[in-house]
């Protein structure tokens, strides 16, 4: 006899699901018995995930700062399961820590359009493609926020200021769309992953993984001291997809960053 799913019967879209936590999260969704509606701007990404996981996902490619692109996203998951159940707002951008003294003016003024746009537009649009489906299904609107979201430091000012404006969006959201919607986001921390920042700051040739030492850093700085995986923040996501499991929870952030607790210095 197979265990059920926590997610047995669930359709979910997951933006910025080609590469790294995105990927996680459908991986772990799928294990779980959700079906996934792949969301990404890479079809390149898009197409070897849904070689890898097979029928349990479906891809369409778009930009999350296009509402069509949204629209037509959650369109693709009503035409193929008939319910959308939870949608994932998890595409990002990141500034690499470019501080206020290293940014020019021109930096400011067209990276805080590029990166606002997919971090914050991104999800107010997506929450607004999805919210219709959502009422009905009494669904869950999960976005993927960030260590940067709650303390400084896990960017320059430009990612640290969208970060914190995801906590007002779910804070709001969750206060409108209350009884049907339940809203919350998941705050992760560092990952070696494919993650890019703005072209406009010149910061869209690399990735957070060829540029830090992301793992080392992580070893380092968070209270429990482990090598993290994208994967090893997928429990919260599981969590608030899951009615049985969460209820009662919304307008909330789950910190699975590990780094509101500064570590113990090492015993002498
Ligand atoms: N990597 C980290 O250290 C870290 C830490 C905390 C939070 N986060 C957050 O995690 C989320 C996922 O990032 P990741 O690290 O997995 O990076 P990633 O680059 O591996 O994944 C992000 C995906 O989003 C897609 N994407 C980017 N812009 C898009 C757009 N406009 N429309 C559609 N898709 C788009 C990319 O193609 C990519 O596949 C982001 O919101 C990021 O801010 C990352």
């Amino acid at each position: 006899m197979t265990t059920p799913g926590r997610l047995d019967g669930v359709c979910a879209v997951v933006t910025g699901a080609g590469s790294g936590l995105g990927r996680a999260i459908t991986e772990r969704f799928t294990a779980e018995g959700a079906h996934v509606l792949a969301f990404d701007r890479s079809e390149d990404k898009l197409i070897a995930l849904t070689e890898d996981l097979g029928d349990r996902v479906r891809a369409v490619t778009g930009d999350v700062t296009r509402y069509e692109d949204n629209v037509r996203a959650c369109e693709a998951a009503l035409d193929w399961r008939g319910r959308l159940d939870t949608f994932v707002g998890n595409a990002g951008l990141w500034d690499f820590g470019r501080s206020l003294a290293e940014s020019d003016p021109e930096d400011l003024t067209a990276g805080f359009d590029e990166l606002f746009a997919v971090n914050v537009k991104g999800l107010l649009l997506g929450a607004k493609a999805a919210f219709p489906a959502l009422r009905t299904s009494r669904g869950s609107l999960i976005c993927t926020l960030s260590n940067a979201a709650l303390y400084p430091r896990g960017g320059g000012p430009l990612y640290v200021a969208s970060k914190h404006a995801g906590v007002g969006l779910v804070r709001q959201l969750a206060y409108e769309l209350t009884p049907e919607i339940r809203v919350n986001a998941v705050a992760p921390g560092g990952m070696a992953t494919d993650l890019r920042g703005p072209s406009a700051m010149g910061l869209a040739a690399t990735s957070i993984e060829n540029a830090y030492p992301v793992k080392d850093l992580m070893r380092t700085v968070t209270a429990l001291r482990i090598d993290v995986e994208p994967e090893d923040y997928v429990g919260a996501y599981v969590l608030l997809a899951a009615r049985r499991e969460s209820a009662t929870v919304t307008g909330t952030v789950i910190d699975v960053s590990g780094l509101g607790t500064p570590p113990r210095p090492a015993e002498a």
